[in-house]
């Protein structure tokens, strides 16, 4: 595992790439992580016994806990998972159970040790594959094919021709011949890839594509689901369907299937079903949004019951999944919310509990902002000089702009609403809003934004409360 040399310091590093402050959170999710691994080295019987401590980071909004997942997602390779608690519903109710988030994570960590093991086996596959567009550059010229009809051949390599051999079989014969030349000429042709554009004629696997089923409600829908897919097949009985594409394609058709049928399911399940137990991870965002102030109100009772069914499955519990039962004890949970309108202590005190570890992420201030605005890979300021440049126009940043603009994302955020680092890209699209309209006309132009600037398309709204209530 790639992850497997990456100490504490080196996740932060890696989340620093993106991630402009709150050391705290990105230092516990690194440690966590990195736990993670330490714990797989451990000898079998006290390995069982270390649970890991799942992490809850309360933070205002924009302020990160999301990108750190995100971002976390692209780092391990453990299979990681997130998802938001608000899109689950109690069981019984219409919607998908808390117990899906495992079989979710199943896929993922299904899906990459198949990538995995195709990536092993493609080199092996490439043969089989050229024999399979070969069948269908030149139908009825395989080896297999020629069989039934192809004259005895005795070890010396002698050909045995009766002599009864009515004519028409001889004629069967040359033909052979002929058309394992051409298969072979054709073979030289297809790995100079003068091939590539030639159309053929591949069966492909219909997609499914049947009414989905989500209008049977109740109990475990996915399974329910899985089952209705194979019967719907069943049904349909030819769910192949034959399609004319270049070589260049059918050879990726032809890869996919050779590959699929070498690959061995219950091997990869299991591999998959110990990766996912071991170092899986489960992301839960907005976590908050399930926690309810008061029990009496409306709509509580089934928040309430999706955190009461939650619990087992952080306390450790089994889950059915396609692959196979899934044990959940050692699964590492990450929870994040900005608990505004709640608190921690709003959720149910069993699910609070087990959340030991708590990081809270630091409202972001104009300091940050000018580091977000300029340092990420993915920042702002980079994203929009690269549209632009897409369009012949060059724009540049002074220092005095971003410093400006910092400025005016936590003004308005201390005025209005904190929004975190989300008002930037409303301070930004309205910085740059004409820009944007008339870019066409300025290629090959360069255009310098300073403070001025800035404030020549800010200051109305800004010094406006209501206004800019509404426009930023
Ligand atoms: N600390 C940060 N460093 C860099 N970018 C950030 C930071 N915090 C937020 N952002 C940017 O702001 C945007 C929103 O952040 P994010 O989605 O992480 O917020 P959040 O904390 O999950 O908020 P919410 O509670 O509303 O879900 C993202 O585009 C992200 O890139
Ligand atoms: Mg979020």
């Amino acid at each position: 595992m790639a992850i497997d040399g990456l100490t504490p310091k080196q996740i932060v590093e890696k989340l620093d790439q993106y991630i402009i402050g709150q050391e705290k959170a990105k230092k516990a999710v690194a440690v966590a992580l990195r736990n993670r691994i330490r714990r797989i080295h451990l000898a079998e019987d006290i390995r069982d016994e270390v649970a890991p401590k799942n992490i809850l980071m309360i933070g205002p909004t924009g302020s990160g806990k999301t990108e750190i997942a995100r971002r976390l997602a692209k780092l391990v390779n453990a299979p990681f998972i997130k998802v938001e608690a608000t899109k689950y519903t109690e069981v019984g109710y219409v919607g998908r159970d808390v117990e899906s988030m495992i079989r979710d994570l199943m896929a993922v960590g299904y899906n990459n040790v198949k990538a995995e093991m195709e990536e092993q086996m493609k080199e092996a596959s490439l043969p089989k594959v050229e024999e399979k567009l070969l069948d269908l550059l030149l139908p009825g010229s395989s080896e297999k094919d020629k069989k039934t009809s192809a004259p005895e051949i005795t070890p010396e390599g002698a050909i045995i021709l009766p002599a009864h051999l009515p004519q028409e079989k001889i004629d069967e014969q040359k033909n052979d011949e002929s058309a394992a030349l051409t298969r072979e000429k054709f073979r030289v042709m297809l790995r100079e890839g003068k091939l590539e554009d030639r159309e053929v004629e591949v069966t492909v696997k219909r997609q499914p594509r049947g009414p989905s089923m989500e209008i049977i409600a109740g109990g475990s829908l996915d399974d329910l689901q899985n089952g209705m897919q194979d019967l719907q097949n069943m049904l349909m009985g030819k769910n192949t369907k034959k399609k004319t594409v270049t070589v260049r394609e059918a050879r990726k058709i032809l890869q996919e299937e050779t590959l699929d049928s070498m690959i061995d399911v219950d091997k990869v399940s299991d591999i998959a079903k110990e990766r996912v137990e071991q170092s899986g991870i489960v992301f839960i965002d907005e976590i908050d949004k399930i926690a309810t102030k008061n029990q009496n109100q409306s709509g509580s009772v089934s928040r309430e019951g999706v955190q009461r069914d939650i619990l087992p499955i952080v306390e450790g519990s089994k889950v059915n999944t396609k692959w196979g039962v899934v044990d959940t004890t050692h699964i590492l949970f990450i929870a994040a919310g900005a608990f505004s309108m709640s608190a921690p202590s709003d959720l149910i005190p069993e699910l609070q509990g087990r959340f030991p570890l708590r990081v809270e992420l630091e409202s972001l201030k104009k300091d940050d902002f000018k580091r977000i605005l300029l340092e990420p890979k993915n920042a702002l300021t980079k994203q929009y000089t690269a549209l632009l440049a897409t369009e012949g126009l060059k724009i540049e940043f002074t220092e005095d702009a971003i410093d400006r603009m910092s400025f005016l994302a936590e003004d308005v955020n201390s005025r209005s609403e904190n929004i975190g680092a989300r008002r930037l890209h409303t301070i930004m699209e309205k910085v740059l809003e004409d820009v944007s309209f008339t870019a066409d006309e300025h290629a090959g132009e360069t255009l310098v934004i300073d403070a001025k600037f800035v404030d020549e398309k800010l200051t109305g709204v800004v010094a406006d409360v209501d206004l800019s209530r509404y426009i930023l």
